[in-house]
């Protein structure tokens, strides 16, 4: 019996030198001090034992018991101290005023622009709204005025899914849900990702941004069209921006224009970004065609707005001087973090 004890109790110190940590700790005491743990069970064996060794006996397992839980005990203490030590040490491993060095991340060149942009239309109180990048072909198309085998559909190759719905080519995708959701009068401009089957170049990718804007109310002319678009550029580029207008065919808007900037690489003199013409062109817009705005729920005979879709990869490129628009979609860190703001 005695040797039955001493067993149990050399087991335990061995058990007791690979404890680690808390679980380890808790599955030594379980199997030694549990319900039915080996100490429990050495007791439970009184009952078997002769009267007269009975007391000897009962006053060993007892011992055993003692010895276990104070060193159950102290093993308990030792790991909440190191669990401490560790927590302080850890401390000073993340040392808040160690420098960061150079590897420093940043925002993509789309994000800073369209932050900016969206900034500066927040001020001239435009609310700003998500648009989606699976669209219906409905909304993508018809309710643009491009109707099925329309030939203004070949201005935009697309991506087409298996269920009909379209990745959608233009922002102009989500004006049709934009109007149904807030009626006249509004003034809405939504960024967002766009996607069309190009033949890829330093200047065209498949995948792009634009941001598209709207402004309808009463009395809305080209004048206020101009204005909104004056002011931003003017406000992006941080100095004053002569724009002017060209005409320009979308099915959408009526009368339709091409919106062109100074060059603001030569102040208009020529240079080989404007092509020597001392323009760029920057911004697709126009007043919005009656039957969109009717398509959209908006009386076209009491209200009148104007819409635009600017090139926001475009204008980014431009800010951040990248002269190949697959840099944009590319990854490549080295190039992306080069960007600088001109
Ligand atoms: N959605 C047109 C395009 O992507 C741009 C545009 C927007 C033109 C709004 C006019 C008004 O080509």
């Amino acid at each position: 019996m005695k040797e039955n004890l001493e067993i149990i109790y050399n087991r335990f110190n061995e058990d007791i030198k690979l404890v680690t940590d808390e679980c380890s700790f808790n599955l030594v005491k379980v199997k030694f001090m549990g319900k039915n743990g080996l100490v429990n069970e050495a007791l439970k064996l009184i009952k078997t034992i002769s009267p007269s060794e009975k007391k000897t006996y009962g006053e060993e397992v007892n011992k055993l018991k003692t010895s276990i839980e104070t060193r159950l005990e102290n093993v308990k203490n030792d790991l909440e101290r190191l669990e401490i030590e560790n927590m302080i040490t850890g401390a000073k491993i993340i040392d808040l005023t160690t420098p960061l060095g150079e590897n420093i991340g940043s925002l993509h060149p789309i994000t800073i622009t369209q932050k900016k942009l969206v900034d500066i239309f927040e001020n001239m109180g435009f609310y700003v709204e998500d648009g989606n990048e699976i669209e219906s072909e409905y909304n993508n198309f018809e309710a643009v005025n491009i109707p099925k085998n329309h030939p203004a559909r070949d201005m935009q190759d697309t991506f087409y899914l298996e269920n009909n719905q379209v990745l959608k080519t233009h922002t102009s995708a989500s004006q049709n849900r934009i109007m149904k959701k807030f009626g006249a009068p509004l003034k809405v401009i939504f960024p967002g990702r766009c996607f069309r089957n190009e033949e890829l170049d330093a200047g065209h990718e498949n995948t792009f941004f634009q941001l598209e804007g709207l402004m309808i109310d009463k009395n809305i002319s080209i004048a206020n069209l101009i204005y909104f678009m004056k002011t931003m550029l003017s406000k992006i580029f941080e100095k004053d921006i002569e724009v002017r207008l060209r005409p320009g065919f979308f099915p959408f808007v009526e009368p339709g224009f091409e919106l062109d900037c100074k060059c603001i690489y030569c102040d208009g003199d020529g240079c080989s970004v404007c092509k020597q013409s001392g323009w760029i062109e920057l911004c697709p817009c126009g007043m919005i065609h009656k039957s969109v705005l009717e398509m959209g729920g908006i009386n076209s005979s009491e209200y009148r707005g104007f819409a635009f879709g600017l090139g926001l990869s475009r204008l980014a490129m431009m800010t951040f001087n990248i002269d190949d628009i697959r840099t944009l979609n590319s990854g490549k860190i080295a190039k992306l973090k080069q960007a600088k703001i001109k």
